[in-house]
């Protein structure tokens, strides 16, 4: 469980699962948590057949973006899972927003456990999601099994420059997808100016939200201070040491 606890902190960029309860409040201007569902959008237009009837599920959906955006674009139906309950409850409301209630479910759980399930789906979307079910090997095996043969999985993630001190270079990625059955069919790497200026504004927000947080718990602004700077240290690492990738990966 805190072993949960902490990936559930790093996914989130957090140090410490102390800052858990925090993050809806400190992450309540953003509603896009990472992955792009536009760059998802336009690989699924552009070399699946996919139709309406495909079931895609989310894991670790975050406030929803992905699943809501894709289901208005191309009517699937979704099924996305994340372990903030803040963010299911968000993502709820997003969906009815977006008119897509009713292709939308959210639920509040956990990803180990519902790959752990074996349900087959058309399309997987793990957005974003990093170390949530383990280093990438156990990653995309897990990933696997809650696919259909000859089905899709669209990972967001990076990939490693060289000298960089964490992630896999894309040939290690591509060693990886092969041992498990998966092909890389396509990709979107991130567009670095644009993606360094959307870091930007989220970490001016986050700035804001922790300054707030701090004044009402002044004891505990080290605790807030840690975690913007975590934040930047992700943007600083995104632009020198990864390259953000959308990857459309299908199972043999
Ligand atoms: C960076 S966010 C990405 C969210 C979403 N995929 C997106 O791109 O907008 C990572 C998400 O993983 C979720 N998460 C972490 N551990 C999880 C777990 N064990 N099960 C389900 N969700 C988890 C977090 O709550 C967070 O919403």
């Amino acid at each position: 469980m805190p072993e949960r606890e902490e990936k559930l902190a790093a996914s989130l960029t957090g140090t410490t699962p102390e800052i858990i309860p925090y993050l809806p409040y400190l992450l309540q201007d953003l509603w896009y948590l990472g992955s792009s569902p536009a760059d998802m959008a336009e690989l699924i237009r552009t070399y699946t057949d996919l139709g309406t009837d495909a079931e895609v599920l989310d894991l670790a959906c975050g406030k929803g973006a992905p699943a809501v955006e894709l289901a208005s674009a191309f009517h699937f139906s979704v099924k996305g899972i994340d372990l903030m309950e803040a963010f299911i409850e968000e993502a709820r409301q997003a969906a009815e927003d977006a008119g897509v209630s009713h292709l939308c479910t959210f639920v509040h759980g956990d990803a180990e456990e519902e790959v752990r399930r074996e349900v087959p789906h058309d399309l997987v979307l793990f957005g974003a999601a990093g170390d949530v079910l383990g280093d990438r090997a156990a990653m995309l095996k897990k990933l696997s099994n809650v696919m259909k043969p000859g089905g899709w999985l669209i990972i967001d993630d990076v990939y490693s420059e060289p000298g960089a001190s964490e992630g896999l270079p894309k040939r290690e990625w591509e060693r990886l997808m092969q041992e498990h059955g998966l092909s890389l069919v396509a990709e979107k790497l991130v567009d670095e100016a644009s993606l360094q200026r959307e870091l930007q504004e989220q970490l001016t927000r986050i700035s804001r939200r922790a300054e707030e947080l701090s004044q009402q718990e002044p004891e505990k602004r080290p605790l807030f201070e840690e975690y913007v700077a975590s934040q930047r240290a992700e943007g600083e690492a995104l632009e020198h040491e990864w390259t953000g990738v959308t990857m459309l990966l299908k199972k043999r």
